[in-house]
């Protein structure tokens, strides 16, 4: 009998997290998965990964095979036509201009959007039959029904959906799997005298796929992985799914890489100025509610090793996430300068990482690891000439148009100050707000030039605390200085020799 994706991934004891943006684009996931554990593809930022790599030039033909592939060929078109370089994009030019995510996007906006997650999750399983999710930031809403509509199309084995109450994402990928109109509500800040509200994004899949094509495609209905840190936002999920069950949970703890949930309620600050929580109370992860309610569940956060696993599994888990340890892996989308220093710092005990309750744009506390050169140095932060023109984190809010017409607006707290202010946010949240999307890009190779500045976008590398998985990969470094993920995987499942 064939299992269903959700049986096989309760069977697997190693989730390689979601590492946006393009750390773990396709390469990593698929090294995971082909090691017969469950790689997961990053879907935030895809659609800003793959036009940048057109505009390389498609150096490795990996994107052309994703095109070739995907069903909707003049979607891919329209943004092979727009971004692609044979020749690759001259030194010190800018990357043309992606359309930035809105609740009316155009159509170029939803070829990049649909086709780049196809081509992620399409490359993460070409040639193997092991799994591969996607993973989506809730709070990040409107570019949310196209992304997963592309992942859906190259039969997604699972998503992982984290930073927010994804309890909308389990209809949506219903909806799309029956070829039918799905919906997604955003949320919508107040202004103009307006309530804070949602405004419901549709999108007919129909619009863009006949249904004899989409059968053809013989897709299997993806589950659906809640990222939680604590059983209060578990229960907020339950809630919004009424009475339906969701597959899963990933229970991610607070020193895990990238962005954490926020401490509950008030919370002190250690003498760097961090969050301090209060896991024995009111930030307990409490594996016994995920336990008791009986459904699959993972432990992520300083989980990389043999014994976090064992742990995992007494406490009634089905294994762990992982992904500081992958971060740093050969196969991750990080620069290899970057990558090979994080490494060697670590063993040198030079690695520090400081948990920002300021730095992203969200509003949730933010990992950056602390390096000079990077944007958590004051001087590089201050230098950077403030600009949005990659937009992801940005909020909506309601505003009145020329005629007066409720509509509208969208504002960052990393963009130019008097433009924020004049769209009615607040300076506070100015204040230590970094430019994430524009940093993560950079760190990942594929940051934009500024003329203005003549330099590249300096880098925003983010990690979890815990990097003791180190000291036991230590012996499996190659001549580049790094390891590969199956070298992590070895190692935890105690198979390293
Ligand atoms: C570089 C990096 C980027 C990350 N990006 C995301 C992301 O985009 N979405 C997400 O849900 N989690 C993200 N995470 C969290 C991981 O998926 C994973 O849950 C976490 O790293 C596990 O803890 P660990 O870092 O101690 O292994 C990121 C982590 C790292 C290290």
């Amino acid at each position: 009998m064939r299992l269903t994706k959700l049986n096989r991934l309760i069977n697997t004891q190693i989730l390689q997290g979601g590492m946006g943006v393009g750390v773990s684009f396709w390469k990593l996931p698929r090294a995971v998965a082909l090691r017969g554990q469950a790689g997961t593809v990053s879907g935030t930022g895809a659609a800003l990964v793959v036009p940048r790599l057109l505009q390389e030039g498609d150096k490795d033909g990996s994107i052309a095979r994703a095109k070739a592939a995907f069903p909707i060929p003049e979607l891919a078109q329209m943004v092979w036509d727009r971004y692609y370089h044979e020749d690759g994009i001259v030194q010190n030019k800018q990357y043309k201009s992606i359309p930035m995510p809105d609740h009316e996007p155009k159509e170029l906006k939803r070829a990049l959007l649909i086709f780049s997650s196809f081509a992620a999750v399409y490359l993460a399983k070409e040639g193997h039959k092991g799994l591969i999710g996607i993973n989506l930031l809730e709070k990040l809403q409107a570019p949310h029904l196209y992304e997963a509509l592309g992942a859906m199309l190259a039969d997604v084995d699972f998503f992982a959906v984290g930073a927010g109450i994804g309890d909308q994402f389990p209809k949506m990928i219903d909806d799309f799997y029956r070829l039918e109109v799905a919906s997604y509500n955003i949320d919508v800040k107040s202004g103009d005298g307006y309530d804070p509200g949602t405004y419901e994004m549709t999108f007919d899949p129909k619009t863009v796929i006949s249904r004899q094509d989409f059968q053809r495609l013989g897709i299997e209905k993806p589950p659906c992985l809640f990222i939680v840190s604590t059983p209060l936002a578990a229960k907020a999920i339950l809630r919004g799914m009424k009475g339906v069950l969701p597959d899963g949970f990933v229970v991610e703890g607070d020193r895990a890489g990238g962005h954490n949930a926020r401490p509950r309620g008030d919370f002190p600050l250690n003498d760097r100025g961090e969050p301090v929580y209060n896991l024995e109370k009111k930030d307990n992860p409490d594996y016994e509610y995920f336990r008791d309610l009986g459904l699959p569940f993972w432990i992520a956060g300083e989980s990389c090793s043999p014994e976090a696993l064992q742990r995992a599994l007494d406490l009634g888990a089905c294994g762990v996430q992982i992904g500081t340890a992958f971060s740093f892996s050969r196969e991750s989308g990080i620069l290899l300068e970057i990558k090979q220093r994080s490494v060697r710092d670590g063993l040198d005990g030079k690695y520090d990482v400081y948990t920002s309750l300021t730095a992203s744009p969200t509003g949730y506390p933010f990992k950056m690891v602390m390096r000079k050169g990077t944007l958590w140095e004051l001087k590089v932060y201050e230098d950077r000439i403030r600009i949005c023109d990659i937009g992801y984190l940005r909020e909506a809010f309601w505003k009145k148009d020329k005629n007066g017409n409720k509509t509208i607006g969208w504002r960052c707290s990393s963009e130019p100050i008097e433009d924020y202010l004049g769209k009615g946010g607040q300076i506070e949240k100015t204040v230590g707000s970094v430019c994430v999307c524009n940093g993560l890009m950079a760190t990942i190779g594929l940051g934009q030039y500024r003329k203005n500045e003549g330099r590249r976008e300096p880098q925003l590398i983010t990690s979890g605390d815990d990097i003791r998985f180190l000291q036991h990969l230590q012996d499996k470094l190659g001549p580049d200085g790094l390891y590969g993920a199956g070298d992590v995987i070895d190692y935890v499942l105690g198979l390293a020799a």
